[in-house]
């Protein structure tokens, strides 16, 4: 982690091995921009990342005024950076268009800079001999010669623990959930999690409970224990609990938690396995969000709930035809094992349902279809409730990450209909396989938690092949940075 050190010198005067700069919107007339013979001769024109070794001075560009834009350049920034052995680098205060935090655009962009420039530093290696040293420590955030933020420089410096503190909090609980999904799947297994959550439960004064077989049988949970029949590997139902005293809010987040999906009987191809460790994206969301909610000491009672399971074959394996009786009695029609999560979770559903929260949210790499629809960088919201939906596009939006609503409608829910049993996992044609999945969970949701409930599809943003945005190549911790800031908003 880096370490933020704030400085009253102006950015010129402020020490440090080297500088970043970033050149908004292709403006090469800012001061902080030197010698632009340099730039001109390499014909840097604003755009990417340029390193002015000479005059140690990196230049990033922003391609509009936009907080999230200063996110994403300070990340590749840092990776530009990251090879050469500086240990301190400086940036100066910039305040994006598009910024809101607290009446404070200098805030929330320099909290954009600030975690940007961490995620820059992430990188998986556990399992490569050799590893990457990395050099830089510090980072110094020249507060001077800023008459024009002379207001707000105020306001970031009262805020600033805070802020800090904030970005410090995301950042390492992004990186826990991308260590934790881009742990190979025979080592990742679900008891392997659960000791994960019991572990960081201990040490962050959060209870935990982990449930095994007997009792998800006792409970009656027979679509998520069909799942993982065929497993070697018993399943872990795990419910975290972090509750402060006068919380405002019951809130219980529920994680698909599928530490490797082979797609059962209905075998995926060899192409669409790999990667199929990540499909606990949820699970490891929800662990890591409740752990950063603690962290910050949030007004809410928050539950997290991870469906843990495994989806392998063997002639113990579940099969299409089968029917199967769920927890909330209902009973499902098998006709493919991989649409398997949406039956560990109608269960999951069930469990955080009799926990009777304010509200619900599940997290899911539940289906291709939804990136097919929405492409690989954008998570789906679904639910019954417009106004909650909203609420969480804009939370999400604002915390960094991509978000669009899908609709349900009642052409689509009759496609589950089965004639062997209350309900069918699949549909048989294959349009609508986010929404048709999403109606599948909503079977499962009461009567008075259907407006309470709503079901994010992550699949698409959870592993990354090439860098975007804050992300390398790996797990990208989805899901996190768009939970907490729902919470953080569901409470103000
Ligand atoms: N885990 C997959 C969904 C998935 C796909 C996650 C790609 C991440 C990236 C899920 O269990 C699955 O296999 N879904 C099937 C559903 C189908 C059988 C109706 C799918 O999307 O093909
Ligand atoms: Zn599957
Ligand atoms: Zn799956």
């Amino acid at each position: 982690m880096l370490q933020f050190k704030l400085d009253h010198a102006s950015f010129e005067h402020v020490k440090a091995d080297v500088a970043v700069v970033f050149v908004v919107e292709k403006n090469l007339n800012h001061a902080w921009v030197h010698h632009k013979e340099v730039l001109e001769t390499f014909g840097y024109e604003g755009e990417g990342v340029f390193f002015d070794q000479a005059h140690k001075r990196l230049y990033v560009g922003v391609a509009h005024n936009d907080v999230h834009l200063f996110r994403e350049a300070a990340c590749l920034a840092l990776k530009a950076l990251k090879k050469y052995h500086f240990k301190s680098l400086k940036v100066g205060l910039y305040a994006a268009k598009n910024a809101t935090e607290g009446e404070c655009p200098l805030g929330q962009t320099m909290l954009a800079i600030l975690t940007g420039l961490q995620f820059g530093l992430y990188q998986y290696e556990a399992y490569k001999s050799k590893k990457e040293p990395i050099h830089l420590k510090e980072v110094h955030v020249a507060l001077g010669e800023a008459s024009q933020f002379e207001h707000e420089v105020k306001t970031l410096e009262r805020n600033l623990e805070k802020l800090l503190h904030k970005a410090h909090v995301l950042v390492e609980h992004v990186n826990l959930a991308r260590d934790l999904v881009n742990t190979p799947p025979d080592v990742a297994n679900a008891p392997y999690i659960a000791k994960k959550a019991q572990d960081l439960a201990e040490k962050n004064g959060l209870e935990c409970f982990v449930h095994g077989e007997d009792y998800l049988k006792e409970k009656g949970m027979n679509a998520y224990l069909a799942v993982n029949r065929a497993s070697a590997n018993p399943p872990r139902l795990v419910h975290v609990v972090y509750k402060p005293k006068n919380a405002k809010k019951k809130i219980v987040l529920v994680g698909k938690g599928l530490t490797y999906d082979c797609g059962g009987l209905s075998i995926k191809t060899a192409e669409y396995m790999i990667t199929m460790k990540a499909d606990k994206g949820g699970a490891c969301a929800v662990l890591a969000t409740i752990n950063a909610l603690a962290h910050l000491k949030v007004d809410a009672e928050v539950h997290a709930v991870l469906g843990l399971a495994e989806n392998m074959i063997s002639g113990n394996s579940y099969r299409p035809d089968d029917i199967l009786i769920s927890k909330e009695g209902k009973t499902i029609e098998v006709r493919n094992t991989d649409a398997e999560g949406r039956l560990v979770l109608a269960d999951c559903l069930s469990f955080a349902q009799d926990l009777e929260p304010d509200i619900l949210v599940d997290f899911a790499t539940l289906t291709g279809a939804c990136v097919v629809g929405l492409g690989q960088y954008t998570s789906g919201i679904m639910g019954n409730n417009e106004e909650l939906k909203t609420r969480f596009e804009h939370a999400a939006l604002k915390s960094g990450e991509l978000v669009a609503k899908l609709p349900f409608n009642r052409h689509l829910r009759k496609l589950l209909d089965s004639k062997m049993a209350d309900i069918a996992n699949i549909t048989p044609v294959r349009y609508g396989g986010a929404v048709t999945a999403g109606l599948f969970l909503n079977e499962f949701i009461r009567e008075e938690y259907k407006d309470k409930w709503l079901h994010i599809d992550i699949a698409g943003p959870v592993y990354i092949e090439k860098d975007w945005d804050v992300n390398t190549p790996g797990a990208s911790g989805a899901g996190v940075r768009m939970c907490v800031e729902f919470v953080l908003e569901s409470l103000k």
